[in-house]
């Protein structure tokens, strides 16, 4: 193993700063995964840079869910290990689902890396590190700790931030045919109720208004304990806490969705109005080689007991073109649907072969060219539908949470309704943290512009 010149900890106490860059490709838990550790690190005393030039430990924290994700992490590590030849006692640390995908073979294809942890090994960075700084070796630790013990480890976002991340479960048991989540993040485990709500008092303590809670499958939160209504109880739960206005969460599964969740959305005051049910495919045969468990017609009754229960819901989804078998006729049975349905806004996806997952060795590939098409014409009709659902807004009146400034002009504040849209409207930082009436006055089709009233 390389040695690296030794580093004194005690440049840890602050005597010398040192300055920590994390960068974060990949879906909201690795955002969330991300927060932990500019947290835990910060407690040991590292200072948060956004000049990567500056860096004496630098964090990668990774994603594999398309070979997309996989190839920016391999050009920004190219970046980054450029920056050892100017500072050779730069740490370059890689975290997340790649890493925990690849472990060791990282290091042999990136021999200027330092560290590879995997998704259940963040909260024992702070130990990594030192041990790198003492001994100059390099270490990869992927082990998959089946506790929940490494979630939730209380890092709080930063002063002034009115929206949080809880994540209440880790892990998937679902083994959808083309997905490697699964394999990186483990099986399916529930965080303890009462963790949960302490870390959302504090969050509260601390000026939250809204949370999100996060799972890869939320609505199957505590099942093993509770049956079906685990998530639900906890939402009531949650809804008691005070100072916290909003609840979001995120991902459900459209299988998994109970009769008593559809009901909340119309009972729970704090529930915000907005579902995110990823539907993958229209056709019954792509559904079923995909592995998900449901049908069409089932999605399509969830969607219409969605509605019934709460009209003004906004529901949002996940497709994927061109997984293998797709037809022309599969996929016109996907863009029927979404005619059907009117999602208020739609993430696309082509089809992308993972390694380990069942679709990899499944017949029927669809050419690149083909899965292109196929999502240009998919993402047209959705813009169609996204642009038709916010123009509906336009003359209502909204409650919205204040959580900035407008990134594109500084005298406008920027906030979401309950049903997740994006409304810029004047009025200033002071504003941050209410949740103000403000009348919808145009629409566009990433954001809506109001007035408040
Ligand atoms: N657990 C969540 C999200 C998983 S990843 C859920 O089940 O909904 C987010 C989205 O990425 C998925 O919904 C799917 O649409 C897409 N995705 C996952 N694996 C993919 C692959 N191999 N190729 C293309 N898209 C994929
Ligand atoms: Fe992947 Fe399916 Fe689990 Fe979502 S439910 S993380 S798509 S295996
Ligand atoms: Fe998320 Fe990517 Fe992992 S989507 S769970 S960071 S593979």
């Amino acid at each position: 193993m390389m040695e690296k010149g030794n580093k004194s900890l005690g440049s840890l106490t602050g005597l010398d700063k040192k300055y920590l860059y994390v960068q974060t490709i990949g879906c909201q838990m690795n955002v969330h995964d991300s927060e932990q550790i500019v947290a835990l690190m910060e407690k040991e005393g590292y200072v948060c840079t956004k000049n990567v030039n500056q860096a004496d430990l630098i964090i990668l924290n990774t994603c594999s869910i398309r070979e997309k994700a996989a190839q920016k992490v391999n050009s920004q590590l190219g970046r980054f290990r450029r920056l050892k030849e100017k500072n050779e006692n730069l740490i370059i640390g890689v975290g997340g689902c790649l890493a925990q995908q690849m472990g060791e073979r990282l290091i042999t294809k990136v021999p200027d890396l330092d560290l590879v942890f995997g998704t259940h090994n963040i909260h024992q960075l702070p130990e990594l590190i030192v041990e790198i700084e003492r001994t100059g070796r390099k270490i990869v630790e992927t082990t998959v700790h089946e506790s929940t013990q490494s979630i939730g480890l209380l890092a709080l976002p930063p002063i002034g931030r009115v929206t949080a991340f809880v994540t209440i479960m880790q892990g998937c048991n679902n083994f959808c045919a083309y997905c490697v989540v699964p394999y990186l993040r483990g099986r399916e485990e529930s965080r303890d109720i009462d963790d949960i709500l302490h870390e959302i008092s504090n969050l509260s303590d601390q000026g939250v208004k809204e949370i999100t809670l996060l799972g890869q499958n939320v609505n199957s939160y505590a099942r093993k304990r509770s049956g079906e209504s685990g998530f639900v109880d906890l939402l009531h739960e949650i809804e008691k806490i005070e100072g916290i206005e909003r609840i979001r969460f995120t991902t459900s599964h459209p299988k998994d969705i109970s009769e008593s969740l559809i009901a909340s959305f119309a009972e729970m005051k704090k529930l915000c109005k907005h579902i995110h049910l990823p539907v993958q495919s229209g056709s019954d045969r792509i559904l079923a080689l995909m592995n998900r468990g449901y049908t069409r017609s089932e999605y399509l009754a969830k969607i219409e007991k969605l509605r019934k229960s709460c009209p003004d819901i906004s529901i949002t989804s996940d497709v994927i073109v061109g997984f293998p078998g797709e037809t022309d006729g599969d996929f016109q049975e996907t863009i029927d649907m979404m005619n059907e349905i009117r999602f208020d806004s739609l993430f696309s996806f082509k089809y992308s072969e993972r390694e380990g997952t069942a679709a990899l060795n499944m017949s029927g590939k669809v050419t690149e060219p083909l899965k292109l098409e196929r999502l240009r014409v998919l993402q047209s009709l959705q813009e169609e539908h996204t642009l038709e659902k916010n123009r509906a807004m336009v003359g209502r009146q909204e409650k919205i949470l204040v959580e900035g400034l407008s990134k594109n002009c500084r005298e406008d504040v920027m906030g979401r309704t309950s049903t997740n849209k994006i409304v810029n409207f004047g009025g200033s930082i002071e504003l941050v943290g209410e949740i103000v009436p403000v009348f919808i006055k145009e629409a566009y089709l990433h954001s809506l512009r109001g007035e408040m009233l």
